[in-house]
């Protein structure tokens, strides 16, 4: 069990800034889930925990002391990278027990045995020892994938889009398999994803990042209801943002003005006297009576409601409804937040 800290960490490629100024600490047993777009520094930063890339500024800690200096393998930090980087003419139970057999974590061949077996187990792989690595499927390359980096019992494990190239069936498998063992092991985990709905059901906190930035670290419920940016708010869930007037402060809430009506919104990431957006989720409006009317532009059926697409003037809106919509609606809205620009 360890603590992890990433301090204000720096990275360049030539011009391109990968990292910038990236800070979050990690808690013992904790799962932290990095979720960004394609390109936004993911990679780099866990790159960098491992040492495997140097930044240019920042630190990185483990209990409290730095390991920049360190080499990757002295840094007691696992890896399990998006292509497995299996071997492949080496059995299950030798690429499992690969890190067991030179070096520090040096075992003898009977404790060796042991442990693939153990770690087998934990996996769901239990008599796979002498496959080899193409006689196994995606999902099992994946479980050994993961058994390799456990064996050596690793301070901090770091997960580099370990599921991206499952199926989504097995991916909800898996993601649930991997919450359970390292919750099992009490592994201080970084796990990487560009998928939504795993950060959330896999990390205990998501990490929001954009641009070499992480813009939000929080518990999966309040990155969801109450994000500190727009770019938070919509790339987790559906959002609707519309440019708003601030007209009156009133203590942690404001009246807004949108389309000629007055809102009042709670005040989150943005000052009272701001030009900012008014935030609220699809299910956050109420259908019947209200100020606002909106023309309906379309509706998906998504099985268990509507997803309505509807213009506001000259805002887009997005609602659900349990019915199928009419063309024209009114409606208010139950709850917003005003989000800095
Ligand atoms: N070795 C490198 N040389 C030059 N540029 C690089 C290098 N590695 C990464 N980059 C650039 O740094 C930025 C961040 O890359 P990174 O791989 O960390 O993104 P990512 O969030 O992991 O993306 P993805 O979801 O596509 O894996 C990108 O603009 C990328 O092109
Ligand atoms: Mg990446």
């Amino acid at each position: 069990m360890a603590r992890l800290e990433v301090c204000d960490l720096k990275k360049r490629f030539g011009p391109v800034v990968a990292v910038d100024g990236v800070s979050f600490a990690v808690e013992s047993g904790e799962i932290l889930v990095l979720l960004g777009p394609s390109g936004c520094g993911k990679t780099t930063v866990l790159r960098c925990i491992a040492g495997l890339e140097r930044p240019e500024a920042g630190d990185v800690r483990v209990d409290g002391q730095s390991v920049l200096r360190l080499p990757p393998e002295r840094r007691d930090i696992g890896f399990v990278f998006q292509n497995y980087a299996l071997f492949p003419h080496l059995s299950v139970a030798a690429n499992v027990t690969y890190g067991l057999r030179h070096g520090r974590h040096r075992l003898s061949r009977a404790a060796r045995r042991r442990r693939v077996a153990e770690l087998l187990e934990l996996v769901g792989l239990s008599g796979y020892e002498r496959r080899k690595p193409h006689e196994l499927s995606e999902g099992q390359k994946q479980r050994v994938a993961l058994a390799r980096a456990l064996a050596v019992e690793p301070k901090v494990l770091l997960l580099d889009e370990p599921l991206s190239a499952l199926d989504a069936a097995l991916r909800r498998e898996l993601r649930r398999e991997l919450r359970r063992i390292l919750k099992e092991r009490k592994t201080t985990a970084v796990h990487v994803t560009h998928d939504q709905e795993e950060a959330l059901a896999l990390g205990d906190r998501v990490g929001v990042m954009n641009a070499g930035k992480l813009e939000q670290v929080d518990v999966p419920q309040a990155l969801y209801e109450r994000p500190q940016t727009p770019f938070v708010a919509q790339f987790l869930g559906r959002a609707n943002l519309w440019p708003a007037q601030v007209v009156e402060e009133e203590g942690s809430a404001a009246w807004v003005e949108v389309a000629g009506v007055r809102v009042r919104a709670e005040v989150l990431g943005a000052s009272a006297g701001d030009e900012a957006f008014l935030f609220f989720r699809p299910d956050w409006v109420e259908l019947g009576e209200g100020p606002f009317e909106a023309a309906v532009e379309g509706a998906e059926y998504l099985g268990d409601r509507w997803e309505v697409r509807a213009r506001v003037g000259a805002l887009s809106l997005v609602l659900r409804t349990s019915q199928p919509p009419q063309p024209s609606l009114r409606f208010h809205i139950t709850r917003a937040f005003l989000l800095r620009p």
